[in-house]
This record gives C-alpha cells, sequence and structure tokens, in this order.
C-alpha cells in the first residue's frame, strides 16, 4: 500500500542569522534569528510511505542520493514515524527550480517540504508551530521556511519551545534580494558542520550575548520598514556571523576577494543615496536587499561589476504548502 503527498517551500535569506547550536541533537540555536521566504526559488517535494520498500529512498533533481544526505533525511522521516506509529519506509523525490551547485543553499526549503509532505502522506495534521519544530531537527534553518512572509525563529531552550512564527506577511514590505554569484563551487564545510565549531571561536559568546539587542533592532527596522536601520543591523549581523566563522577552530573562510569587492561597493552606494546592503551565508555569494522602487538602479550597478557570474532575484514569499494529497491509507 502506498500514501504519497507533495508539498513546496521556499528557501529563505536571514537578516539575523543563525549560528552554532545549545542542542546540536534537536538544532536548538544559539540565538533567536529573523528571515523573509524567497519567492522565485522553489522546492517541491514528493514523499510516498510504501509498505513494499525495504529502506528509504531519496533521489534528488534526478539523482539517487546514499549516505550522509539519505540520513538526514531518514532521520526526519523516523520522527515521523515515530507520531504515525509505523515503520513503513518512504521514496522521496525533491527538485529544486534553481540550478544545484550554485551555492544557494537549499536545506531550508527542502526540510520545509519533506516534513509537510511526509506529516500529511501519513494522514498526520500538525500546527504551523509543530511542523516548524519538527522542520528545525532536520535543518535549523528550516523552520523558519514553514511560516510565510517575514519570520521569527524563537531560540527556545528545548524542542517545545524552539519554533518559527511569521512577524510580517509577505505582502508587509515590498523588498528585493538580489542573489549574487560570484562562484558556482560547493561550499567546503557545511553549515551543519560550522554550527558545530561556532563554540570554539573567542567570539561566539559577544556575538550570542548581542543577539536580542540585533533582533530588536532588525525587528523594528523591518516592522516600520525604516531602511537605513535595517540595513546597518543586517550587515553588522553578517559580519559578526563571518567573524565568528573566520576565529573558529577550523577556521572558515567563506568570502573570496569578489566578495569583499561587492561589500564595499555596496556600502559605498549606500554612502551616496541608494537604499541596499549586504548579507552572506555559509558561502561566497552574496544577497543584495533593496526596496523594490530602487531594484532597477541596484540592478544597473550590479550589471557593471565584472566578477558576478549572474543574479536571481527574489521577492518575499510566503509559506510552505501542499500541492497534492493523495491518501489511500498505509
Ligand atoms: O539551517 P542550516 O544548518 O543550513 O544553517 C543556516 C546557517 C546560515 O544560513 C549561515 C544562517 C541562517 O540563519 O540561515
Amino acid at each position: 500500500m502506498k500514501s504519497t503527498a507533495k508539498a513546496a517551500a521556499h528557501p529563505n535569506i536571514a537578516f539575523i542569522k543563525y549560528w552554532g547550536n545549545q542542542n546540536h541533537e534537536l538544532r536548538i540555536p544559539a540565538n533567536g534569528s529573523l528571515s523573509m521566504n524567497l519567492e522565485g526559488l522553489d522546492t517541491q517535494t514528493t514523499v510516498s510511505f510504501d509498505t513494499d520498500l525495504d529502506q528509504d529512498q531519496l533521489v534528488l533533481n534526478g539523482e539517487i542520493v546514499g549516505n550522509e544526505a539519505l540520513d538526514r533525511v531518514s532521520s526526519l522521516l523516523d520522527r515521523v514515524r515515530e507520531l504515525g506509529e509505523i515503520k513503513t519506509k518512504a521514496h522521496v523525490l525533491s527538485e529544486n527550480n534553481f540550478p544545484t551547485g550554485t551555492g544557494i543553499a537549499s536545506s531550508a526549503s527542502a526540510f520545509a517540504a519533506l516534513t509537510l509532505a511526509s506529516i500529511t502522506a501519513l494522514g498526520l495534521c500538525l500546527s504551523e508551530k509543530e511542523l516548524s519544530q519538527l522542520a528545525r531537527t532536520g535543518s535549523g534553518s528550516a523552520s523558519r521556511s514553514i511560516p510565510g512572509g517575514f519570520v521569527e525563529w524563537q531560540a527556545g531552550t528545548d524542542h517545545d519551545s524552539s519554533f518559527a512564527e511569521t512577524i510580517a506577511p509577505q505582502e508587509h514590505w515590498d523588498l528585493v534580494d538580489f542573489i549574487v554569484l560570484i562562484s558556482k563551487e560547493h561550499k567546503k564545510t557545511g553549515s551543519s558542520q560550522g554550527h558545530r565549531i561556532a563554540d570554539s571561536s573567542p567570539l561566539q559568546k559577544a556575538r550570542v550575548a548581542d543577539a536580542k539587542r540585533r533582533l530588536d533592532i532588525c525587528r523594528k527596522a523591518l516592522l516600520e520598514k525604516n531602511f537605513q536601520n535595517f540595513a546597518e543591523i543586517v550587515e553588522l549581523d553578517s559580519n559578526m556571523m563571518h567573524s565568528v566563522m573566520m576565529t573558529s577552530d577550523p577556521s572558515l573562510y567563506y568570502w573570496q576577494p569578489a566578495t569583499l569587492e561587492i561589500m564595499a561597493a555596496v556600502q559605498s552606494w549606500r554612502s551616496e543615496g541608494l537604499p541596499v546592503c549586504f548579507t552572506i551565508d555559509a558561502g561566497p555569494n552574496l544577497h543584495l536587499i533593496c526596496p523594490a522602487e530602487a531594484s532597477q538602479a541596484v540592478k544597473r550597478k550590479l550589471g557593471a561589476l565584472v566578477n558576478v557570474k549572474s543574479i536571481l532575484t527574489c521577492t518575499p514569499g510566503g509559506p510552505a504548502r501542499l500541492l497534492e494529497p493523495e491518501i489511500t491509507g498505509v
């Protein structure tokens, strides 16, 4: 017997970043974070629990995947099976509409879509909060891809208190995120490993102690649509996370010369009055955020930079959503 569901989710870009965990197993983060879902980028995942299977199977963008990626998916499915009180294995088919190998992290959208699809395939019905908690155990940032729009993830202290919620709907602020690709290389050290070594940096304690202040400033600037205050705190937060990365053991250097070149260009454009700021995740590529009114001007400026390989354009996105429930019983 087979029971199938298909769900979709957007990745998200964090304005206040998640880096380091209180509990690695459950991915309870060291600090709260705040993000925007990215309309334009999508992961679509179909989960079929099938009594004929003797192990979980994962097909990612048309390729059969095993080892670590499959183990991580199976761990999330184990939690779902425990909730559904079944042992049936599943076939997981996951597709990103953005090119793989572009260095864009897809674990947030992947685990959000996987969570919603697998829960639905078993005929279970969880609240948004419960879905966010569950998605978090697969990839921390996936907790933020369950709710829609602008989202805050409360760090909490345990499984029940650590989840993400919408703080403003996607229509709240017409922001544009230009994802500026300067390298298509896969990152050498993924975020799961990065979170594990965050505490080895002497700067992490100070970064975490100051997180509530940054979150308060960012949330206020976002709710008031005050771009100047927003820009300054978003860049500071990204720089603080990268300072921790660079000073952890072993040190992680995600920036490349072109990353720094564009960071400096963005700050100079802003000082000339163009409302735009940068934020950078665990890789060399940049996200340039600006209000929609400034997007044409920012695009023109970017067009003049020689190191830019390609640009993806995103706007605020909605929540994880169900595409196909097709339940025939397990
Ligand atoms: O959810 P993870 O383990 O992929 O970690 C995400 C880490 C950053 O993208 C660097 C920051 C963030 O908050 O999204």
